[in-house]
């Protein structure tokens, strides 16, 4: 049998906890099968998005048909707004692939997050216009037409928006914890244009993109041979170069090009819980996050929800009085208290008595005291359900590699995101699933980092509209 990964012994536990542990292992495990069935249910369900539109994994066209070369020179304006974050970027491409930004960053409150849309477009507004007098000196000539008077800006917006042009997309459902209650169903590059003439910001918003698409832009950008982007981080989702014909939803779309860019929504598949391998803990976050029954693979595999499951796990071990001799916290009480970066922590830990995961434990989460059992049980739970992710995020990008017919030619992968970038094994555990569905044709997809792709690829996507 495959070794999956490298599982350390456990000192001194009892009966009960292990066979506890082995419990939770075995419903976490995913075997080559069940992948392979993953793998063929979500190639089905991306057919399915190309040929109609309102389906569970959306397949929404970018409207990004151009390739970058490398070659591009200009000056061009990026936001992004879609995590933890909300960033503004000066972007000059100077040719031959050097780029340089410029950028500031925010933080997105609970307040603007879950309140009224103009709220948060007014903030996003004030935002753009403090960077604009702090570190843009750029100088615009008089004899200058009032269009080009203003900077052209390309926004990342990491979220489901059925779009019907480059810069045209309404908000289909809100996911990650933003929860603004007049937004959807509203078009998004409308709200913020709107907002920035409120403010009397000259700014024109020229491109709207998924950060799946940034990412995929920019690392083309680097390796023309790039055929998949892909997030890993607050939430997870993937977008692809497919044949134009094949998008069979796009009536009567008429352009010289060959591709265009999927932004492939894969965090809503399986909604239905038809395939993937739910647990008891997968059901109760399910349950008691602000969007139940919709994002169920991203809530098995995204920054955002790790730690949640693990927290799930743990609870229940102490409640079985398995775990912190049945002592748990009011920190460790509250939902989202443990956060996926405990977890990068904990299994980057590999000192003699795990001294990190006692610091994580009983200082930030204030268990009274832990023993080194205790200790090895919570590092041991952090790498099932970060195993699982890893695995999970091998299938949809498998299925990817086979729908494009692309297994024996391979392809070029750009990845950004927390998880991809600080999550320790997280790649490796991706690597070795994918050796286990193709074989020797793994090592034909060459993953690499792709960081900073939302800025620099939203840049990128102002500039091939603006070029046309
Ligand atoms: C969520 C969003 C998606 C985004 C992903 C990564 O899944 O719905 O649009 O690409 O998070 O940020």
């Amino acid at each position: 049998s495959i070794i999956r990964d490298e599982i350390k012994p456990i000192d001194g536990a009892s009966d009960s906890q292990l066979s506890a542990i082995d419990g939770i292992a075995k419903e976490f495990d995913l075997t080559v099968e069940k992948l392979s069935e993953i793998v063929n249910h979500f190639c089905n369900e991306m057919d399915k998005g190309l040929e109609k539109s309102g389906m569970t994994v959306a397949m929404i066209p970018s409207f990004v048909t151009g390739i970058p070369t490398g070659n591009e020179v200009g000056t061009f304006l990026a936001l992004d707004l879609g995590g933890t974050n909300l960033r503004i970027c000066e972007i000059a491409f100077e040719g031959k692939g050097v780029i340089n930004v410029k950028q500031q960053k925010h933080k997105v409150t609970e307040n603007l997050k879950t309140g009224p849309a103009n709220q948060l477009f007014d903030f996003i507004a004030d935002c753009i216009d403090k960077f604009l007098s702090e570190l843009v000196t750029v100088q615009f000539e008089n004899d200058q037409s009032e269009n080009d008077k203003k900077f052209k800006m390309g926004f990342t917006f990491s979220f489901p928006v059925e779009q019907t042009a480059i810069n045209k997309g309404t908000l289909i459902k809100w996911t990650k914890g933003f929860t603004c209650p007049d937004a959807e169903n509203k078009d998004v590059v409308f709200m913020l244009q709107e907002a920035l003439k409120r403010k009397e910001v000259p700014v024109v918003v020229a491109a709207l993109v998924n950060d799946t698409v940034g990412t995929l832009l920019s690392h083309s950008y680097k390796d023309p041979d790039t055929l998949i982007g892909i997030i890993y981080g607050t939430g997870t989702n993937g977008a692809y170069f497919e044949d134009i014909p094949k998008i069979k939803k796009l009536n009567k779309y008429s352009n010289d090009s060959e591709k265009m860019i999927i932004n492939i929504e894969w965090g809503a598949f399986d909604s239905e819980k038809k395939v993937l391998p739910l647990t008891m803990f997968d059901n109760k976050l399910d349950r008691e996050s602000n969007n139940p029954h919709y994002q169920i693979f991203e809530k098995m595999i995204s920054g955002m929800y790790l730690g949640e499951i693990t927290r799930n796990i743990l609870l229940h071990l102490i409640d079985r009085m398995l775990l912190f001799d049945g002592y748990s916290s009011k920190e460790l009480n509250r939902h989202y208290s443990f956060e996926t970066e405990y977890m990068s922590t904990i299994e980057a830990d590999e000192s003699h008595a795990l001294d990190d995961t006692k610091k994580v434990l009983e200082e930030l989460l204030n268990i009274p005291s832990t023993t080194l059992t205790d200790r090895q049980i919570v590092k041991r739970v952090c790498q099932i359900v970060a195993l699982r992710a890893a695995r999970l995020s091998s299938a949809t990008l498998a299925a990817i590699i086979t729908h494009c017919g692309r297994v024996e030619s391979g392809s070029s992968v750009g990845i950004d995101g927390s998880l991809f970038e600080f999550y320790p094994h997280f790649s490796a555990r991706i690597k070795t699933a994918l050796q286990e569905l193709f074989g020797t044709n793994a090592d034909k997809i060459k993953i690499s980092l792709a960081r900073d792709g939302s800025g620099v690829g939203a840049a990128l996507a102002a500039m091939l509209t603006t070029k046309k």
